[in-house]
């Protein structure tokens, strides 16, 4: 639909199920695209926790079921909050497909949160290492190969209705995610020479993992039933309803498409109206 047929994409936090990473996945597929699955693959240090990631295993079925529809991924674990996995990851990128062309960078943590006063050293380091680190290291990788190869490319980030809005409790994730559309507009304006356009989009609720635990935390905090907090975030958007990852995943298609050949250092808002600036 998009003419992204046989381009390479590579999509970071991609292996946990029912996530933003798995639908954007999905939908290069569909495109004809030979997809990079990559995820942190097995919980590290306090901070992390299998029930809140992709694993090796759910990035391997992940691969298979695409196999199996006759896609081309694999899947590679990286923890991108380290420099030395990231470089692998793109060596190993370059080595199986002998490219890259557009870069997810989807990679999040959003279930450390806590008030203010209480946010220890530990979980500060684990969302901005991750949220905004995270996406550094991977531009950085990603456009000295883009740049070698010549031909451009596109590099979408993930940020989210917070990097545009103030969240009480996420302290840590609201200021990774303005980061997150600070690093975009620097690499944008920096990298345009090249032909690498670099865009952010800016989701507002989604119940994948990650926001069936925010769900489950704020109703708590709010003294609501669980539906009933779900409830009230639909009521104040104008579209109705919550997002979906399709929502997300069609707009990666679009972004990374020459259909935005003259957009770069966008913040694209995917929120029914909620966030509009
Ligand atoms: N769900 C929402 O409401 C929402 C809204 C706005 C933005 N976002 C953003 O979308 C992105 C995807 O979130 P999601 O809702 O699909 O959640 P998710 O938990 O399904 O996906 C996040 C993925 O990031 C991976 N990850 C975490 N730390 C990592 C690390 N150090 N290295 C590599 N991978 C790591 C996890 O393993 C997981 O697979 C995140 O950046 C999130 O902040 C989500």
């Amino acid at each position: 639909m998009y003419n992204l047929t046989d381009k390479v994409v590579l999509v970071t936090g991609a292996g946990r199920r029912n996530g933003i990473g798995e639908a954007v996945v999905w939908r290069f597929i569909t495109e004809g695209c030979r997809v990079v699955i990559s995820d942190i693959g097995s919980a590290k240090g306090t901070s992390f926790s299998n029930d809140h990631i992709g694993t090796t295993d759910d990035m391997n079925r992940l691969v298979e079921a695409i196999a199996a529809q006759g896609g081309q991924a694999i899947g590679i674990a990286c923890d991108v909050r380290f420099e030395n996995e990231v470089e692998h990851l793109f060596a190993r990128t370059i080595e199986t497909f002998g490219r890259i062309d557009i870069l997810i960078n989807n990679a999040g943590v959003g279930y450390l949160m806590e008030a203010v006063t209480n946010v220890s050293e530990s979980d500060w380091d684990a969302v901005l290492d991750t949220n905004l680190k995270g996406t550094f290291l991977c531009t950085k990788h990603a456009a000295r190969h883009m740049i070698r190869q010549g031909q451009g490319g596109s590099i979408i980030n993930i940020a989210s209705q917070a990097a545009k809005s103030g969240f009480p409790f996420a302290a840590a994730y609201t200021a990774s995610k303005h980061g997150v559309l600070g690093l975009t507009r620097s690499n944008a304006v920096e990298l345009g020479q090249y032909g690498i356009r670099v865009n952010a989009v800016c989701p507002n609720h989604i119940t994948t993992g990650l926001g069936h635990w925010q769900n489950q935390y704020f109703s708590n905090k709010l003294g609501l039933s669980y539906d009933d907090y779900l409830q009230s975030i639909k009521d104040r958007n104008p579209l109705g309803r919550t997002g979906l990852v399709e929502d997300v995943a069609k707009t990666c298609a679009f972004l990374a498409s020459d259909q935005a050949a003259y957009i770069t250092g966008e913040a694209m808002n995917v929120s029914g109206g909620e966030e509009y600036h």
